[in-house]
């Protein structure tokens, strides 16, 4: 017997984007709304938290509307409201959040509380079309590099991470260094196509260590900007590349996260045991790291999953993570609180 389909409204404030979808409990997609805040923080080369959740608050109800106008529903059509609650930037979050709680409060509809990471990796489910659990969930996002066993959907075990900056963080401050536009991310692999990956040798911390499933691209980052000033405290922006310099110094960077990135997919695989690779996050969108997987994945006869680049970067529909939740009746208190965890700084200057 066919039942009306439950349809959860989702909300997405962690970073710079204010986002907003209807999914039903068939994972279909009925809206999907994505105001980026990108022009806002472009001057900054990175994202500003005080100008983010102001500009969250500016547009959450906006967005909310427009979720529902697209879906062709009323508030009262709505049967839960899911939001992330962790991990992001705290003053964005509480917009979210805050949001959430009223709606699921006035509606007296259940709130779900989802985790933007394992959200990241539902973001594969949801292309997928098809069951993608268990597996192994990289998210490589602007703020998180996290390889997680992911058992079920709802049952997320961190098999390591990065021990200081994340791999989206490095992107945007190396392309800071080489004064490309903010998001630093699209930005270097573009250039990095007309660049030599060899041109520079950089390093690639614990590439070799088989027992550490872990990232560091703190020294990566240091070593770019050696390369670009020599030793000492010169100030990087006051040196002129050309053109060619800048694509080599990209494509060197990007190979050497990538080579990182792959190569501990490839040991999380193995360590936990699985045959199956899910990847979200918003460097996931990466040309050659998409293309590095696929070969590496190829090889090993594994299963992989990489989220289509629109649903890389953040964006409500991957809130549909919150099905999964609904579907178990693990509901959230309105005493839910957010988690900050960590958060994406500006670059230093
Ligand atoms: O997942 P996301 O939208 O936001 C966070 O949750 O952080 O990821 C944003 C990050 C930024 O650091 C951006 O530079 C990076 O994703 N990114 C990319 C690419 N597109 C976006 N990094 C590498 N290559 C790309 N093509
Ligand atoms: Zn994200």
């Amino acid at each position: 017997m066919s039942h009306t389909p439950v349809r959860l409204l989702t909300i997405e404030t962690t970073c710079d984007e204010t986002a907003a979808a209807v999914v039903t409990d068939r994972l279909e997609v009925l809206s999907s709304v994505v105001a980026s805040q990108e022009k806002l923080h472009e001057a900054y080369q990175g994202v500003v938290p005080e100008i983010a959740a102001r500009a969250h608050m500016e547009r959450i109800l906006p967005v909310l509307e427009e979720a529902l106008r697209q879906a062709d529903l009323t508030w009262s059509e709505i049967d839960a409201v899911a939001v992330a609650h962790t991990p992001g930037l705290i003053g964005s979050l509480l917009v979210g959040l805050t949001a959430a709680k009223t709606i699921a409060l006035v509606l007296g509809k259940p709130l779900i509380g989802i985790n933007h990471l394992h959200a990241h990796i539902y973001a594969c489910r949801m292309a997928a079309g098809i069951d993608v659990f268990p597996c192994v969930g990289l998210v490589v996002s602007g703020g998180h590099t996290h390889l997680y066993d992911c058992r079920s959907a709802t049952d997320f075990r961190l098999l390591g991470g990065t021990i200081d900056d994340a791999a989206g963080e490095a992107f945007d401050k190396v392309a800071s260094m080489l004064g490309l536009p903010f998001p630093g991310g699209p930005a270097i692999s573009k250039l990095a196509a007309e660049g030599d990956p060899n041109a520079y040798r950089f390093p690639r911390a614990f590439l070799r260590d088989r027992d550490r499933i872990a990232f560091s691209f703190s020294g990566l980052k240091t070593a770019v900007r050696y390369a670009i000033t020599g030793p000492g405290n010169k100030d990087v922006h006051a040196v002129a590349l050309t053109r060619q310099e800048k694509a080599d110094l990209a494509a060197s960077f990007q190979e050497a996260v990538v080579d990182c990135l792959v190569a501990k997919a490839a040991l999380a695989l193995e360590t936990a045991g699985r045959k199956r690779l899910c990847v979200g996050g918003g460097v996931a969108a990466n040309p050659l790291l998409r293309k590095r997987l696929n070969e590496m994945t190829e090889e090993a006869s594994i299963d992989l999953h990489i989220a289509p680049p629109h649903w890389c970067t953040d964006n409500a529909v991957m809130g549909a993570i919150a099905v999964e939740h609904y579907r178990a009746g693990a509901f959230s208190p309105l005493s839910l609180d957010v988690v900050s965890g960590l958060v994406r700084s500006t670059p230093e200057r």
